[in-house]
């Protein structure tokens, strides 16, 4: 149904808010679920933004509210909203006003920026009132319609907006130009009368695009408004025209009229106020000049501005008394869901937590590792391994075992292309894939026979020395009882004969620096048996790693149970992942240097044996 002229909003007014103010949108959005309407805006733009849609709160309940790259497009899937919400900084919300201004289904503009240039503000009001448009600002927090739509912040916090009745429709007509009088007038209002129907800060500066006469006689034209309160201020001839309008009849409602800054005379000399239009330029302009005005064309105008409460109510009840006002029904206000952040802070509510984390923390100034920021880390010289300390084991490493872990992690960082994991890494880069695939796919070939062995390694020797086992019953035991190879024994192409260098580095620090190879020293005895069986028997590189992790942890004091429980999480193998993660990028980005092609296996390759099957 079409809104009267002289009203602005109402209960059913959809808002499109320009800019994605997340504070200012969930604030109107407060209030309609307050006042118990539908949500009033229908559209966001915001041109920077690749999202489609973002999440509110409407009560308890999100709802999503859909993007848009600009008013135009937002207009055009909205035509409902005839109300654009202008929160773009003063650099661009002219030009969102000059769009706004030339989409027919948008009729009413609030601007918030300040300092617009006074030339382009000017332009903006004219244009405004060419198309019949209305413009609320700049330099403004908008306004209310009471129980039916809030622009933006107006009225402050919900607790404010139901303690100064701006929840629901009172009787009087309210302008003025700040949004801080405004709240302070709507809650003298709310205390001395029964509230506002409605409400605009034209906002602060010299040319506002609508003004205080503009207001006035809509007011005057709706019914529902009984009276009305207008606040100038020093400065600017916008009253004169409230003036002359009295004089001429047009406003017949008892308005009660105040402009502040009568203190300006005291100062001596011109006085700017906050607002760029605050400022007595000629004797006209003062505060007093146009109270004087104001009283002689008929206003309402107090002695003062602490009088003005008296005169409120002394007004209000006057009206009261001749049947112009009656009693209001208080409705009733819904309890206001409090944000949880808000109420968590001030110890109201609380949940249980969906995941743990104990290694790193990113809520401070700071992301930390285990407790030392990544700051201390760099500044303090921490190694790769510390950092690995820190993060896999919660624990700051002596030097020895730090750089043990160092000394595994460039051991395993490649051994060649024709590994498995290698070549499938080098396989995947030539089909065209991405680095971070073609890593996954070599890492992927990480397992039992192929740089995974450490874990069971790490198990089976340390479980076969824990029962006491000799090298002899062991490799009988892996053999009859487990049925399966031992993990860390044997290599393609390492043996006896062509012994395996990284094995004798690893296994010579850890003589010269370990406090005790007890580990080592039973795969040693291990290692005998099986070569004597097979020279490519040996102790692997795999092999070597878990034995030797098992006797680090063993002397940095961690217990038998806790060793356990790292081999059973993966933890031992993880450092051939991560030091062959090295390699594997390696390979790849070597393969993307050489642009090389996809890769075909050759047929002479493959031992084809298929035959038809009988019958078939
Ligand atoms: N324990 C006991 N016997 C073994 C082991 C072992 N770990 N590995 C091989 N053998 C025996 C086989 O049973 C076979 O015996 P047989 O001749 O009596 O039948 C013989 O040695 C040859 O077996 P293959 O599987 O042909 O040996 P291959 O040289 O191909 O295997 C491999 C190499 C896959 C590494 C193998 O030794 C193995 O599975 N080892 C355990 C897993 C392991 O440690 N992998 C990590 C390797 S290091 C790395 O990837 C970084
Ligand atoms: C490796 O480190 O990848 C090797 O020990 C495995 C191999 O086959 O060489």
């Amino acid at each position: 149904m079409a809104r009267p002229e002289y009203l602005l909003f109402d209960r059913d007014t959809k808002a499109i808010f320009w800019n994605l103010n997340r504070n200012a949108i969930q604030r109107m959005l407060d209030y309609d679920y307050l006042v118990g309407r539908s949500p009033s805006i229908v559209a966001i733009v915001a041109p920077t933004q690749s999202r489609k849609f973002d999440k509110f709160f409407y009560g308890t309940e999100e709802i999503m509210i859909p993007i848009y790259r600009s008013t135009t497009e937002a207009a055009e899937a909205h035509p409902e909203a005839d109300v654009l919400v202008n929160f773009a900084s003063f650099r661009t919300a002219y030009d969102v006003a000059r769009e706004a201004l030339n989409i027919p289904t948008i009729r009413t503009i609030a601007i918030t920026a300040e300092g617009i240039p006074e030339r382009l503000a000017r332009d903006m009001a004219a244009r405004a009132k060419q198309e019949g448009k209305w413009i609320i600002g700049p330099a403004t927090v908008g306004g209310i319609a009471a129980g039916a739509f809030r622009i933006g912040n107006a009225g402050g916090t919900l607790e404010n907006i139901v303690k100064s009745k701006l929840h629901r429709p009172g009787s009087c007509g309210l302008v003025t130009r700040s949004g801080g009088l405004f709240n302070e007038l709507s809650n003298i209002i709310a205390r001395n009368a029964d509230g506002i129907v409605e409400g605009i800060a034209i906002g602060g500066d010299r040319f506002p695009g609508s003004d205080f006469l503009d207001h006035l006689l809509r007011f005057q034209k709706n019914p529902a408004v009984k009276y009305m309160v207008m606040l100038g201020e020093v400065g600017g001839e916008l009253e004169y025209m409230v003036v002359e309008a009295l004089e001429k009849g047009l406003i017949t409602k008892p308005l009660i009229a105040w402009c502040i800054g009568t203190i300006a005379k005291h100062f001596g000399g011109e006085v700017q106020f906050g607002h760029a239009g605050a400022k007595a330029g000629a004797d006209r302009e003062t505060a007093d000049a146009k109270n004087r005005a104001l009283r002689e064309a008929g206003a309402l105008v107090p002695e003062s501005f602490n009088d003005i409460p008296d005169l409120i109510r002394k007004v209000y009840e006057d009206l009261k008394a001749k049947g112009e006002i009656g009693e209001i029904e208080e409705p009733e206000v819904p309890p206001i869901p409090e944000d949880y952040d808000k109420a968590r802070r001030a110890g109201k509510v609380r949940r249980p937590t969906h995941f743990i984390c104990t290694i790193s923390d990113d809520r401070g100034e700071e992301a930390t590792y285990c407790g030392v920021p990544i700051s201390e880390v760099v500044e303090k010289g921490y190694s790769i391994a510390d950092v690995i300390g820190l993060l896999w084991f919660k624990r700051k490493f002596p030097k020895w075992a730090s750089d043990f872990i160092d000394m595994v992690i460039k051991i395993v960082a490649d051994h060649g292309p024709a590994v498995s994991g290698a070549h499938n890494a080098k396989v995947t880069a030539r089909a065209g894939k991405d680095l971070i695939s073609s890593l996954v796919t070599g890492l992927l070939t990480i397992g039992p026979r192929f740089g995974g062995a450490i874990d069971g390694a790490a198990k089976y020797f340390k479980m076969a020395k824990e029962k006491g086992m000799d090298p002899f019953e062991f490799v009988e035991y892996m053999k009859k009882v487990e049925k399966k190879p031992i993990p860390g024994i044997g290599h393609r192409i390492k043996s006896t004969k062509n012994p395996d260098k990284r094995v004798e580095l690893l296994k010579n620090y850890a003589k010269e620096n370990f406090p005790s190879t007890e580990l080592l020293d039973y795969a040693l005895e291990v290692e005998k048996v099986t070569t004597a069986k097979k020279e490519n028997l040996i102790l692997n590189v795999d092999g070597t790693i878990g034995v030797l992790l098992v006797d680090m942890f063993r002397s940095l004091g961690f217990s038998e149970a806790e060793i356990d429980e790292l081999i059973e999480a993966g933890a031992f193998n993880a450092f051939f992942v991560l030091g062959r993660s090295i390699g594997f990028i390696g390979h790849i980005l070597d393969e993307k240097r050489l642009a090389m092609p996809l890769y075909r296996h050759p047929w002479d390759d493959i031992l084809y044996d298929v035959k038809r099957p009988e019958g078939v």
